[in-house]
Parts: C-alpha cells; sequence; structure tokens
C-alpha cells in the first residue's frame, strides 16, 4: 500500500447534495469516507437515493452540492478530458448487466479496456482485433477472476443472468479500477446465482485489496456480505456500522414502512428494477452524465 492511499480515504463525501430537475432532493448533506478495508454495502428503501448516491461518484449524475473526493481528487467539477479518466477509474455493475449481446464474452470483457482507448472503436471492427495480445490476456486473467474462462468464446446473450453478471464484473475487472460500485447487482438473480455473484465481488475485494460498494435491496444479503453497513433513508444517511450493530430499531429507521410489509427482505419491485434498467453499450465508463 502506497502513502497516498494510507492517509487519504479511497472515497470522500463532504455535504454532497443531489437535487433533480423536478426539484426532487435523492441526496442531502451526505458524508462518508471510504477507506476500503471493508466490503461496504448500502442498504435502503426504494427511492432512498442510494443509484444516485453511486452514480454521482463515477458522474452519471452530477451533483448539486458539497464535495465528492476520489483519492483526494474533487470529482464534482471536472468535465471533458478529465471526465473521462476519472470515469475510467470507477467501475460500474448494473443490475442488468449491459452485455453486448451479439458479442463473445471476451470481446465484452475488452469492453472495459476501451475506458483507457477512448477514440479507438470503430464500427464493424472486432475488438479481439484492436486489443493487442496483452490487453487480451489481461481479459483472461480478469474472466479467471470470476471463474468464467471456459466460457470466453461463447456469445454473451448464451449465458445464464448470474453468468452475464459475472462477465460484467470482468469487464469492470479489466478496466483496473480504483473502486468498484455495484447497483443492485444481484437483483435479477435466483438466489443462487446472487450468492454466487456477491461470493465473487468479496473475494475480489479481498484478494486484489479494490474498495467495493454495493446497493443492495435484500437485509439478508446486505449483513452477510457487508462488513460496513450503510443505511439511507430518504436521501440521508441514517447508519453506518458494522452488520452486528444492524438491530431492529435500526432496521426500523432505516427501512421505516417497508419492513413492515416484508418489502426490506424482499426482491426490488418490479418498477425498481426497471428504473436502473441502462441500455447496453460498450463503454459503460464513458456513459454521459446527466
Ligand atoms: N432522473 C431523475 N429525475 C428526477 N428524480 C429522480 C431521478 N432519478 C431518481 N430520482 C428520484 O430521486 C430519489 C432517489 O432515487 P434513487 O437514487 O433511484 O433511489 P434508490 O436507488 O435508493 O431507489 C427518488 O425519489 C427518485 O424518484
Ligand atoms: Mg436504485
Amino acid at each position: 500500500m502506497n502513502d497516498r492511499s494510507v492517509s487519504i480515504p479511497a472515497l470522500q463525501a463532504k455535504g454532497l447534495c443531489k437535487t433533480y430537475p423536478n426539484g426532487t432532493r435523492a441526496l442531502i448533506d451526505v458524508d462518508l469516507e471510504i477507506d476500503g478495508s471493508a466490503l461496504v454495502v448500502i442498504l435502503g428503501p426504494s427511492g432512498a437515493g442510494k443509484s444516485t448516491f453511486l452514480r454521482c461518484i463515477n458522474r452519471l449524475v452530477t451533483p448539486t452540492g458539497g464535495e465528492l473526493c476520489l483519492h483526494g481528487e474533487n470529482l464534482v467539477h471536472v468535465g471533458g478530458r478529465d471526465l473521462r479518466r476519472i470515469r475510467a477509474r470507477v467501475g460500474m455493475i448494473f443490475q442488468q448487466f449491459n452485455l453486448v449481446k451479439r458479442l463473445s464474452v471476451l470481446e465484452n470483457v475488452l469492453a472495459g479496456r476501451l475506458a483507457h482507448r477512448h477514440g479507438l472503436l470503430q464500427r464493424g471492427l472486432s475488438l479481439t482485433r484492436i486489443f493487442p495480445r496483452d490487453e487480451r490476456d489481461l481479459a483472461f486473467e480478469c474472466l479467471r477472476k470470476v471463474h468464467i474462462e471456459h466460457l470466453a468464446l461463447q456469445r454473451a446473450d448464451t449465458l445464464s443472468g448470474g453468468q452475464q453478471q459475472r462477465v460484467a464484473i470482468a469487464r469492470t475487472l479489466a478496466q483496473e479500477p480504483e473502486l468498484i460500485l455495484a447497483d443492485e447487482p444481484v437483483a435479477s438473480l435466483d438466489p443462487a446465482s446472487a450468492e454466487v455473484v456477491m461470493n465473487n465481488l468479496e473475494e475480489i475485494h479481498q484478494t486484489q485489496g479494490i474498495p467495493v460498494m454495493v446497493n443492495l435491496h435484500q437485509i439478508d444479503l446486505g449483513k452477510k456480505y457487508g462488513r460496513r453497513i450503510i443505511g439511507m433513508n430518504s436521501g440521508r444517511i441514517c447508519f453506518d456500522g458494522p452488520p452486528e450493530d444492524l438491530n431492529d430499531l435500526q432496521l426500523q429507521t432505516i427501512y421505516g414502512h417497508e419492513l413492515d410489509s416484508g418489502l426490506g427482505r424482499a426482491t426490488p419491485r418490479k418498477q425498481d428494477r426497471d428504473e436502473d434498467q441502462e441500455p447496453a453499450r460498450l463503454e459503460p465508463a464513458l456513459a454521459a452524465a446527466d
């Protein structure tokens, strides 16, 4: 570990605010430091601001107030080339995987390298031809880290949902990110596949030391995998601690009435799943800001 990572948190939010143009206050004065020592799970009911927070970090959403620093560099006001450079440092995993269905698994993983090769992609050119041998080796290595290297040459749309999400994780790893964000990564998966994907994220965090932040709707999964739980409600952080401190009172504070109706333990409702859907694209880290 170098001096920079010892003294400066991987991520620091100070008084972070996001008010959408329609007046919705999705984040209100959020203060948070992430040092990467624990896998962070953000729990909260639908509409709490979980996705908005992660999207501010890779600047899919532009904060409207406060500070947000990645290894000390303020992300709030950067634009253009600096914004692309910052996005390349932050890996993002979405609920709907966002793979390019007609491409092979390996090509999808290579797409993660585009964050470092902006402007190279041309329509119709095979990604495996654009990228030199060492980058293809890196992509294979990333597939090995999620234990699906044997699927490298298969078309992405022939894979199960769980396998597709593991390809998305490998694609993010190929980006060599300083921070990995996952927004409801298992909400579309069956329970067994969800565990495999969460295990992948945990293993990556532990073996590679990359800070990982995961938005989850399911309390049980959050408590199992999160070593630090952030509870959000109505745009504010209302809990920050280890899972063993998350008692019924704390859960009530986070989930309010949703807890009584069992929503906090359930798979997100259909409308929650759809609102996070992103179109498939080759440059997930280079998406336009709002
Ligand atoms: N693009 C948007 N425009 C207006 N309001 C939005 C937009 N995206 C999210 N919101 C609102 O911001 C609040 C937080 O949403 P979100 O961050 O998606 O919460 P969560 O991920 O916890 O469900 C909600 O009230 C939601 O309706
Ligand atoms: Mg969300």
